[in-house]
């Protein structure tokens, strides 16, 4: 991986070096999280039976898959869909355009670009390669489970009031809406545009559980304790605490 790990530097590099510091900083946000979810998807292919030629598909397709986070906030200033553009499919564009992975044999580089424009779908269509049905659920359970720990964290600080990583969402004390609350109910990952303030985000985020894919990452939503923070920083009422068992249950299964 060393070699793509490289291309990958080259790529951002140009927009690391921006003098501006809030767009540095967010820049270097988007380039710390594809080595992680690199990691995680190490992590995943470690823990299932994949030849070393998927291994690598699935580490490539993991490091790249946020590649048109860069152009896109180059150009828009944000991290919003809804506000510019779709970036898993600004992403596949750029790694064409830029020719940056020239190397691979086209049948594996074909995969790669499936998964990236997969990523952010609410869900996987249904009649997809089997081949790029496992790389896409191995990027897009990598992706969740770093999202996860970074949500938390700027959840949990106080100044986060404009941050771009929570889509300027605004934080009031024991809301939630309905809407939201019902899909974690139901077992059912909840959707982005119903959210209204930050506690919304952490049912979103709890909800991720319902989607993941595999055991390695349905344990790690345990082990890193996202669960134990999610519920910490929600309302303390019992509508919240009747999802617990259920979400547990579910990550345990
Ligand atoms: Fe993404």
């Amino acid at each position: 991986m060393v070699k793509f790990k490289d291309i990958f530097k080259s790529f951002s590099a140009p927009y690391l070096k921006t003098s501006n510091e809030r767009e540095h900083s967010d820049y270097q946000l988007k380039y710390d999280h594809s080595l992680r979810v690199l990691e995680n998807c190490q992590g995943i292919c470690e823990s299932l039976n994949l030849t070393p030629q998927q291994i690598q598909t699935a580490d490539i397709a993991a490091l790249f898959h946020d590649t048109g986070r860069f152009p896109q906030y180059f150009k828009y200033k944000t991290f919003k869909d809804c506000d510019s553009c779709n970036h898993a499919t600004m992403g596949v564009k750029q790694i064409i355009r830029e020719n940056l992975l020239r190397d691979l044999p086209k049948s594996q580089l074909r995969i790669i670009l499936g998964a990236i424009a997969l990523h952010n779908r609410m869900e996987i269509p249904p009649h997809i390669p089997e081949q790029l049905r496992t790389v896409t659920k191995i990027i897009r359970d990598s992706d969740k489970i770093d999202i996860m720990g970074v949500m938390l964290v700027h959840m949990n600080e106080s100044k986060h009031l404009g941050s771009v990583a929570l889509m300027g969402l605004e934080e009031k004390p024991d809301e939630i809406t309905d809407s939201v609350l019902a899909s974690v109910k139901a077992g059912e990952q909840a959707i982005y545009t119903d959210m209204t303030c930050i506690n919304d985000f952490r049912l979103l985020i709890l909800s991720w559980a319902y989607d993941l894919n595999y055991t390695w990452s349905k344990k790690q939503m345990i082990n890193r304790n996202v669960v134990g923070q999610i519920f910490s920083q929600l309302p303390d009422t019992p509508k919240i605490a009747r999802l617990y068992e259920p979400v547990m249950n579910h990550l345990n299964s």
